[in-house]
């Protein structure tokens, strides 16, 4: 098809809730993606975090074609060997505990939501119901993480939120233990927030919020969705912190761009999802296992974060050089390969103009920049990207 032919497709057919560019992409191979007239572009929005290790990674799709040709699907009536495999080696990278599967980072959250709540209802405290999130945060958008997202324009017509969820600053761990009460059941954070900006936490805040947690009987969700498999530099964001959270929700690049959400509970809280508690028909679907076995394989190569810690640092530093010449660059933040501009103004004209030099990034919220290139990125393509903004910045 033609890109005309696809966008106007894509208007008459498709729901219009996306704010799509005129870009129509068709085929993509490592860090470069091509639109339907042939253009090739530097794809540093990488799916948003999704296609962590590039378009069309060689060992993902063998394994995913090999299980393809074994078996497509089967009811979680059944034991399925691939989950079992993806899930022995996950829980060997983050300790004792046990994962559901779902199929995208919201259900993930849906998940942690409805354990936190059934676990302590398990133990008698039926009363402890309450969550406490963060102004700012992104959860997804189905109604339940809806409610945990703590930015009112996603909320916009959608009618009453659940009741029983509190909104405190990011970063302010007197507000949360204010906040914190008897029905508190968990906190929900992410270990950055990327949705509002690329916000990173300060460096005590985790390890404070992870220890009021453990004080005050309230369990800590740490959602990784946006940050988990490599993108900061570690398997998960929250290692950087040295915490031990209670529930890990991730998503996103888990499977290289096979959907597919996942829900770690840590020792033996896992448990008390018992037999018709929760359930999702496509988790753990053994396709979607076999990439992700693939995708952990990879990330856990000592020169893949290396990569990531390496070149994120360097853009880091290059793009706050900037600054001194490019006015509008008010702000440069993150870690490892997810990083954000701010600007002093909206970012959408910067967006548009780097596309037309085949530079593909995006806005977090209105006036931030957001680079998230694939973790297999080359120096090479870290320079190009960084001629192109620099150009169109005014640096
Ligand atoms: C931190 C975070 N949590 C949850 C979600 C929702 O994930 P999904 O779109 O897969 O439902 C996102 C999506 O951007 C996210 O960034």
């Amino acid at each position: 098809m033609k890109t005309e032919e696809i966008i106007s497709g894509s208007n008459k057919y498709l729901t219009p809730n996306y704010g799509r560019s005129s870009i129509a992409l068709v085929k993509g191979r490592k860090s470069a993606v091509w639109d339907a007239n042939g253009k090739k572009y530097l794809d540093f929005v990488s799916g948003l975090a999704v296609n962590n290790l590039g378009h069309n990674f060689a060992p993902v799709n063998k394994a995913m074609q090999k299980q393809m040709g074994k078996l497509a699907h089967v009811s979680n009536l059944y034991h399925i060997e691939a989950q079992v495999e993806y899930a022995k080696a996950l829980v060997g990278e983050m300790g004792k505990g046990k994962v559901f599967f779902c199929n995208s980072g919201t259900e993930a959250n849906e998940a942690a939501l409805k354990l936190a709540r059934l676990h302590f209802s398990q133990k008698g405290e039926t009363g402890k119901t309450e969550i406490i999130s963060f102004n700012g945060s992104f959860h997804g958008r189905t109604m339940g993480s809806l409610a945990l997202t703590g930015q009112k324009k996603f909320k916009k017509g959608f009618g009453t939120m659940l009741s029983s969820v509190k909104h405190v600053p990011y970063n302010d761990i007197a507000a949360v233990e204010k906040a914190i009460s008897e029905k508190t059941c968990a906190v929900i954070v992410e270990s950055i927030q990327g949705e509002v900006g690329v916000c990173v936490p300060g460096g005590m805040f985790l390890s404070q919020l992870a220890k009021l947690c453990h004080k005050s009987n309230v369990l800590l969700i740490i959602d990784e969705v946006q940050t988990g498999f490599g993108r900061t530099g570690k398997l998960f964001c929250y290692e950087h912190f040295k915490i031990k959270p209670d529930i890990v929700t991730m998503a996103k690049g888990i499977a290289n761009g096979f959907p597919m959400g996942a829900m770690f509970a840590r020792g033996t809280l896992g448990d008390s999802l018992v037999p018709g508690s929760h359930a999702a028909t496509f988790g753990g679907n053994p396709v979607a296992c076999a990439g992700a076995l693939a995708v952990l394989k990879e990330i856990l190569k000592p020169e893949l974060v290396d990569n990531v810690r390496n070149l994120g640092r360097y853009m880091a530093l290059k793009l706050t050089g900037m600054k001194s010449s490019a006015k509008k660059i008010k702000e440069v933040r993150g870690l490892g390969l997810m990083i954000g501009v701010e600007l002093n103004e909206p970012g959408a004209g910067v967006v548009s103009a780097c596309a037309e030099k085949g530079l593909l990034i995006n806005c977090a919220n209105e006036n931030t920049i957001r680079f998230l290139p694939p973790l297999i990125v080359t120096k090479e393509e870290v320079d190009k990207a960084l001629v192109i903004f620099s150009k169109i910045i005014g640096a």
